[in-house]
């Protein structure tokens, strides 16, 4: 069992002690995390630089509620079964230590996001998972609604193995629960595929069925720190009353509200996202790379010399996540990247394929 921090971000190293390097952000790429590449909409920069002497200085709404409306809003449901938080973390430790204890079993994604195990460890919880591929993962899924778990957890896109499901496909199987079997859908990167769709109406109405929403990845928001759980009004009331004053900054508030008003300026940069990673996957066939997903704003990919890969890249600035922590098996082999802008992209194809051929001499050079 691991209770170790689950998180990539290992280029925050670049930053100084005291983050005293922060022009350093426009040297490195910073691929290892999955936060957008885009910036925030230019109307939310407005928003942001117009007051920000005020929101730094001034404490926001107590339980971000203008926040929680527009979020109601965006996703058509009612405001009272939605709650805001400062990141979809916060919201997992929120809830997932109060309904784990050692007596619970949870079911987890396995290799997966990070977090859930980590909490479901840290509270003694029973943990199970399987991976979630795109072939079998619904059957998994099927599996672990039947198996009398406290907790199932899905998420959709599954970072990092890419399986992806659709609404209605979810609801069809998750209609079969057992009413003690909590399910919560992470939808951290759905906004990447909206032709899946989204539970958070669904969840709005059901017991037992939670829904987290971040706009860190969709929005450009990850340094802000803003989310939403959509369950029940009355599901969502035990939580509620524990989720500290204040939680999400002035400045998080205000930022968010404007960017669900952009959603144009975002579908366009999630169809740039999508163009980049298809082209960076070919490319990174050719070079050499197995690639296992390509989903989202995510390559997952396996190379025999992955650690030599990651370990060369960082030193070049270029950071890259070793999901090995992401499973409770060994993983040897494998890497992700996450998508970045199209220059930041070319740059990483250019220093992958530098580092391959340093390692393999007699591969062929791919333009
Ligand atoms: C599946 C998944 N859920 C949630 C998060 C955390 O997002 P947030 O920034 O809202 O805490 C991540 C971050 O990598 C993630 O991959």
């Amino acid at each position: 069992m691991t209770t170790e921090c689950p998180h990539g971000g290992r280029f925050y190293n670049a930053l100084g002690d005291r983050l005293e390097n922060l022009g350093r952000l426009s040297d490195i790429i910073p691929a290892d995390v999955l936060d957008a590449w885009f910036p925030p909409a230019p109307s939310v920069l407005d928003a942001l630089s117009d007051s920000l002497p005020w929101l730094a200085k001034t404490s926001p709404p107590v339980h971000a509620e203008p926040l929680a409306e527009a979020l109601g809003e965006f996703l058509s449901i009612d405001k009272h079964a939605v709650l805001p938080g400062p990141g979809s973390s916060s919201l997992i430790f929120l809830a997932l230590t109060r309904w784990l204890n050692s007596q619970t079993r949870v079911w987890i994604p396995d290799p997966g996001y990070g977090e859930y195990r980590h909490v479901a460890n840290l509270m003694g919880a029973k943990v199970d998972g399987q991976p979630l591929w795109p072939a079998g993962g619904m059957s998994s899924i099927q599996a672990a609604i039947r198996g009398d778990y406290d907790l199932v957890v899905i998420v959709n896109p599954n970072n990092p193995t890419g399986w992806s499901a659709t609404a209605s496909d979810l609801v069809e199987v998750l209609s079969q629960r057992s009413p003690n079997t909590k399910i919560w859908i992470d939808e951290a990167y759905a906004a990447y595929m909206p032709e899946i769709g989204s539970l958070a109406p669904w969840a709005a109405t059901q017991r037992g069925v939670f829904v987290s929403r971040t706009l860190s990845k969709s929005h450009s928001l990850s340094g802000l720190r803003a989310a939403c759980l959509i369950a029940h009004p009355d599901e969502l009331a035990s939580l509620r009353k524990f989720m500290p004053p204040w939680s999400v900054s002035f400045p998080g508030q205000v930022a968010s509200i404007q960017a669900l008003r952009e959603q144009n300026y975002y579908r366009q940069r999630y169809a740039e996202t999508v163009a980049t990673r298809e082209n960076f996957t070919t490319f990174l066939v050719k070079i050499g790379f197995k690639v296992l997903a390509s989903e989202a704003n995510w390559i997952l990919a396996h190379h025999d010399q992955a650690n030599q890969v990651v370990r060369e890249a960082e030193s070049r600035g270029i950071y890259i996540r070793d999901p090995a922590n992401m499973s409770s098996q060994p993983w040897p082999g494998t890497l992700r990247i996450a998508v970045r802008s199209v220059e930041e992209t070319q740059r990483m194809g250019e220093a992958l394929q530098q580092i391959l051929q340093d390692l393999q001499p007699n591969f062929p050079r791919v333009s």
